[in-house]
């Protein structure tokens, strides 16, 4: 299994890069703090797919904001916003568009191939995609550097 290691420092709240890895796009995004209350205040009885689809906790975790966003750098130096980091597959769970950044009705992203809507924790809200956005493995190797796989 290969993985890589993404800089990630010059990421700016409210911003998002993307990279490849093992051939498709990985959305790194750097959550503004409404984004994350966004997050935080979906009823999960309102979710269609109620899983956290995140490769890092067992499986069937509920798809709570927590249960998605990526765990902060253990040793940091705590100035960065807890949850604000959210690492995942930027492949529609539908039929694998690229879905778009800062988009639809849910604030999130947007797939515009058929059009799903994804909230602001990449979770599936409206259209024809099944599932959450993929969470792959990932962590903080160190302040500024998360790991794929
Ligand atoms: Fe995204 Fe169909 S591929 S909605």
């Amino acid at each position: 299994l290969s993985s890589i290691r993404v800089d990630v420092s010059g990421v700016e709240q409210g911003t998002q890069l993307t990279v490849k890895w093992l051939g498709k796009p990985v959305f790194v995004r750097r959550r503004t703090e409404q984004e994350i209350e966004e997050a935080r205040a979906v009823d999960l009885s309102e979710l269609p797919d109620q899983n956290a689809e995140n490769a890092n906790l067992p499986d069937g975790a509920p798809a709570t904001d927590e249960n998605r966003a990526l765990a902060a750098f253990e040793g940091g130096d705590g100035d960065g916003v807890s949850g604000e980091w959210l690492v995942m597959m930027g492949v529609c769970t539908h039929l694998g568009c690229v879905p778009l950044g800062e988009a639809g009705d849910f604030d999130g992203w947007f797939c515009p191939c058929h059009g799903s809507h994804y909230d602001t924790a990449g979770r599936i809200r409206r259209g024809p995609a099944p599932r959450n956005l993929p969470v792959p493995i990932a962590e903080f190797v160190d302040a500024s550097t998360i790991k794929l796989g």
